[in-house]
């Protein structure tokens, strides 16, 4: 990926030196579902150990979402929270973003179920799919339409619920995965937690690496299908690490060339939290401590695009991330996709 990938990165805004109205996420909230599934709980249903899993991911546990609990549920309650902390109110909202694999239904979006749920009658309403890099990919779009003046209000949410697609029968997946959302609401708001630069990037060569075959229009659902588990999340897990590290590093690096900071200013690094080797490596290769460097995915394993909302979130609650502090958000996901933002906090 090293010398081909570097160019999907270069943009025009940033050689042009062209901002538009600056764009602040104003708050913050995220939900996790109450049931805790452990390692222990895994070891009864597939032949794992908890130790194998915790030195090979660092995932301690994971939460999966109660029966009747769908994925708009999920982000419902996110951007309840979100807009509460921005003291927003839902018919300020213009536009909702939903950044989701697991959608309630194919359609109609699940952004437009959010709307309903939260009363938020005014705003356009679609979901995007960029897998684990959906929230960075939802904050660009967003802070587009903040920036061009089309839209004050713009409500982003990465939200997920991975287990209506995890083969509990597959050991190799069925670890890794949980349920959660993270939201923000993004607005034109001088002094507060503005967006410096956010990066995007793709590579449909490596579409094969993490899938779900089954259930699109290439692959219907059908008893054989079924039969045959294409509904299923699918992964080559190696190959997919080597490309994670290469991507988010690369992503990284890129963001804070656009908005010229050197990484010893980054007070916490806030990655895809998907395998700590991958965040250590990514670590590594950005030349941050690993005190700068922000883990949550012992509790929630991968939660796909919801997975740096929660975290973000969770560094903001407690403590860990101050006001002025620039924050770099680094995320990798299936397409493959992958993005990273700075934020001064
Ligand atoms: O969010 C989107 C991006 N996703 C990722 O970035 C995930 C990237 N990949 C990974 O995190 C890692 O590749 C895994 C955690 C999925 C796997 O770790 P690994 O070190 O790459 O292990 P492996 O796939 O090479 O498997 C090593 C061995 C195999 O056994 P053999 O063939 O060597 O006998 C697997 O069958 O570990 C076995 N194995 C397990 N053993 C116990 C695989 N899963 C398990 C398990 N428990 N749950």
């Amino acid at each position: 990926m090293s010398s081909k990938s570097s160019k999907p990165f270069r943009n025009p805004r940033a050689e042009h030196d062209y901002r538009g109205r600056p764009c602040s996420i104003v708050g913050m909230g995220a939900y996790v579902p109450e049931r805790v599934l452990t390692n222990a709980d895994l070891e009864k249903l597939v032949d794992t150990t908890d130790e194998w899993i915790t030195t090979r991911t660092g995932i301690k546990e994971r939460r999966l979402a109660a029966a009747g609990e769908f994925t708009s549920d999920i982000a419902t309650r996110a951007a309840e929270r979100a807009l509460k902390n921005a003291n927003v109110t839902p018919d300020q909202i213009d536009m909702i973003i939903v950044a989701t694999i697991t959608p309630d239904m194919l359609f109609p979006s699940t952004a437009c179920l959010v709307q309903q749920k939260i009363g938020a009658r005014r705003a356009a309403a679609f979901d995007i799919e960029a897998a684990c890099s959906g929230f960075i990919y939802a904050l660009e779009i967003g802070q587009q339409f903040i920036a061009t003046r089309t839209y004050d209000t713009v409500l982003i949410i990465g939200a997920e619920k991975l287990s209506s697609i995890i083969d509990w029968t597959d050991r190799n997946t069925c670890v890794l995965f949980g349920d959660g959302a993270g939201a923000a609401v993004l607005q034109n708001r001088p002094n507060s937690h503005g967006l410096l630069t956010v990066c995007m990037g793709a590579d449909g060569s490596k579409a094969e690496l993490l899938s779900m075959p089954g259930g699109g229009s290439r692959c219907p659902a059908t008893p054989q299908s079924v039969d045959a588990r294409l509904h299923y999340l699918r992964m080559d897990g190696k190959e997919t690490f080597k490309s994670a590290v290469n991507a988010m590093f690369q992503a990284g690096q890129e963001a804070l060339r656009r908005c010229d900071v050197d990484i010893s200013r980054i007070k916490c690094v806030i990655p895809h939290q998907a395998n700590r080797r991958i965040i250590d490596a990514v670590g590594e290769r950005l030349g941050v401590t690993p005190e700068q460097v922000f883990v949550n995915l012992d509790k929630y394993g991968n939660t796909s695009a919801a997975s740096v909302a929660i975290a973000l979130d969770e560094a903001v609650t407690s403590g860990r991330i101050q006001r002025g502090d620039l924050v770099l958000l680094v995320v990798f996901g299936a397409g493959l996709t992958w993005g990273a933002a700075v934020i001064e906090w």
